[in-house]
Parts: C-alpha cells; structure tokens; sequence
C-alpha cells in the first residue's frame, strides 16, 4: 500500500470506527483510543473511567434465609421484578483435565435443593470438559440492580426422564435446532446449518411424528457447595456473603462475609 492509501484508509477506518456509520450513536463518555487493532486507533469509551456508585441498601447475614436455595429465590424474583432482560443468563464456567477454563452464557431451566438445571449439548465443548471434570462455576450478572450472585459445585448429567420432559417443552424449531447443530465443531458454512434444518422441517414437519429426543443432548445440574450473595454498596464496600455447605450444621449451611 502506498504511503497516501495507507493513510486514507487509516482516516476511513477511524472515520467508520468513531461513530459515524449510519445508525451509530456517540458514546456521552470520554472518548479513549486503544493502541490495538494492526495499529489503527479504535475510539471507544474508556473502560477506566466507566464508574458508578450502587446503592446503599445492604445485606445482613442475619436477614438471610437458613437456605442458599431460598436466598437466590428471593433475589431472583427481585431480578425478574427488577426488568433484567433474560434474568436466568447465567455464565457457565468450565475447565478441562489440565485446568484450562472457559466460559459462556447458558439459561438456568430449574432450580432446587437439588442445584441448578440448564440444557446444552453433551459433545460441545462444555460437555467434554464436564466430562473431563465435572464441576463448574455459574455467575448471575444482575448488574441494574448491583447484584451477583456465584454458584460452584460439582456436576452430574440429570436423568432422561427429565430431559425428555423439557425437551418435549420446547418450541418444535428449537427441538429440531438442537438435531441441526453438531455444537462448538466448526462448520463450513451457514448455508451447511440452514440445509440440516431445513432436512430436518422435511423430515419432521410440526404437528406430525415427535421429533426424539437426541441422545447426544440433555441436562445437567450444578449442585451447590458455595453460594456467594453479592450486593454492591457505596464506595466499593460491598456486602458479600457466601454460604457454604456444611452437612454438620443445623441448616446444612454456614454463611461467611468476604471483604469485598
Ligand atoms: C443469552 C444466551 C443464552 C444461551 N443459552 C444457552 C443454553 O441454554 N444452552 C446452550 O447450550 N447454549 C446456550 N447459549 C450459547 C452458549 O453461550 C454457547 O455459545 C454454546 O453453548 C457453545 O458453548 P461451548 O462451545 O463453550 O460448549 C446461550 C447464549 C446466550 C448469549
């Protein structure tokens, strides 16, 4: 490139990257630039100075349910109450056999003393590694209301009766989704997904035969070891109060503060 198109590029690049595509808002905070990106300069509000006071309202160990399960009931209603889009997006932490984690967001189906529920695909990357080592991490991230809330436990697939039950739930395009995608292998193209899909409609075509359940597919249920209840306070002295299995205790449970 020559040193005049190289240049021109450059100013179009920042030109299109800064906020002037059609459509495009500017950002009200101060505008940063990354040293990123092959040396091109990207404007974008700068993380750092992204701050915000939460709010006062605290949590006290002793207003807590005797329960971890009930505890999360309750702040999970205030979620939903509280206009969290998607308030059962959780993200679901894995690690392979040497440790390596990785993470994504997955919806919590159920919960109950027994743990916390969500579907996925038994081959994708999080199944093998829960394969591999069955114990995960989920974070809520009710960030509009100041809250998080962190499970870790071990995991176990839950029973066939109980996939089948809410695989029959589920809308006739997801459960044929679910054949479609061999999921987390790379694919060639999305025409390649959109004609699976659309073999399986020729296939299974709604209100005809049931669509069986892929045994490649199903639950698993996150039981609980460590519950942290996270409230954000001012000055960054927030409320962390973690419950942690104790099978000797009255409840089951201790509760401990962690500084935050
Ligand atoms: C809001 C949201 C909800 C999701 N829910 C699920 C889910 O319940 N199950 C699932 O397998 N993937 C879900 N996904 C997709 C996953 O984040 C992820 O892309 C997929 O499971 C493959 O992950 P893996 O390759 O790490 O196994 C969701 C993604 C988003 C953004």
């Amino acid at each position: 490139m020559s040193g005049f198109a190289f240049w021109r590029y450059r100013y179009m690049r920042r030109t299109v990257i800064s906020g002037t595509l059609p459509g495009a808002r500017e950002h009200p905070r101060r505008r940063h630039a990354s040293p990123c990106c092959n040396n091109v300069p990207v404007h974008h509000p700068d993380p750092a100075a992204m701050r915000k006071q939460y709010r006062a309202q605290g949590l006290v160990a002793t207003e807590l349910a005797a329960d971890p399960l009930r505890q999360f009931a309750h702040w999970f209603a205030d979620a939903a109450a509280g206009g969290i889009d998607e308030p059962n997006a959780m993200v679901l932490s894995t690690a392979d056999a040497q440790g390596r984690p990785s993470s994504r967001t997955v919806l919590l189906k159920s919960f109950d003393d027994r743990g916390f529920v969500f579907f996925t695909n038994y081959g994708s990357r999080k199944g093998t590694e829960l394969t591999e080592n069955p114990h995960a991490s989920l974070l809520f991230p009710w960030h509009p209301i100041a809250r998080q809330v962190i499970v870790d436990g071990g995991v176990t697939r839950v029973g066939e009766d109980e996939t089948e039950r809410y695989f029959r739930s589920r809308p006739h395009g997801s459960q044929l989704g679910a054949w479609a995608s061999a999921q987390s292998t790379v694919i060639g193209s999305r025409e390649e997904l959109e004609r699976r899909y659309a073999e399986l409609v020729a296939r299974y075509p709604e209100g005809g035969e049931p669509v069986p359940v892929p045994r490649f597919w199903g639950g698993y249920r996150v039981q609980p070891e460590t519950i942290e209840f996270w409230q954000g306070r001012e000055n960054r002295l927030h409320d962390r109060l973690r419950y942690r299995s104790a099978p000797e205790a009255p409840t089951g449970w201790t509760v401990e503060r962690l500084s935050p």
